[in-house]
């Protein structure tokens, strides 16, 4: 039976780290479907759509990997898939009781659904999506924690912001 692991997140954006992790957890299961949270509580650099559109650029010749979208309960979008199975990333301790409260409640919510971790590489550990976002902003280069085709997207949008 093929094995899928959802991997959601805000991806605002999509950093090395992520990456890494996406492209060790199609190693080890079938199919990875990168799912990108559609929440409005979030002020956000990207739209969802660009956000998606960027990831898909990036995975295109990845047949493993495929990229949604989903608002709601990540629970209920997890049913919708028949994918019982989540993936996150772990860098730090703070991580840990953040990752420990979503998949305890994800698992109360539905208790099909199990969350995986994935130890994020050394190399990544200090990335974040909000330092990317800043470093971006106040014009410095981010070519070491994104992957080129998100650094060039986000620069059109400040420039179109400004
Ligand atoms: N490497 C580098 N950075 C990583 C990382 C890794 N391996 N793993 C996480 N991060 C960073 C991100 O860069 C991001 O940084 P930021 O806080 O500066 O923005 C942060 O950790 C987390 O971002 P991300 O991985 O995109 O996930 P998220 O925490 O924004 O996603 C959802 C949370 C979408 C999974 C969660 O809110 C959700 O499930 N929402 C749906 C609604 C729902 O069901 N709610 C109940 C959940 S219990």
């Amino acid at each position: 039976m093929k094995k899928t692991v959802i991997y959601p997140g805000s991806f605002d954006p999509l950093t090395n780290g992520h990456i890494n992790i996406i492209k060790r957890a199609a190693k080890t299961f079938d199919e990875v479907i990168i799912a990108v949270a559609i929440n409005s509580n979030k002020n956000s650099i990207m739209s969802v759509d660009e956000r998606v559109n960027t990831i898909k650029s990036i995975f295109k010749n990845s047949k493993k990997i495929k990229i949604d979208k989903f608002s709601g309960l990540l629970v209920k979008y997890a049913k919708s898939k028949k994918v019982n199975t989540i993936i996150r990333g772990m860098r730090t301790v703070q991580d840990f009781e953040y990752e420990l409260q979503m998949a305890t409640s994800n698992n109360k919510l539905d208790q099909a659904i199990e969350t995986v971790f994935m130890v994020a590489d050394a190399n990544y550990a200090h990335i974040s999506s909000s330092l990317i976002k800043d470093i971006i902003k106040l014009g410095g280069s981010a070519k070491e924690f994104v992957h080129p085709k998100v650094e060039s997207e986000l620069k059109k949008i400040l420039k179109k912001r400004k």
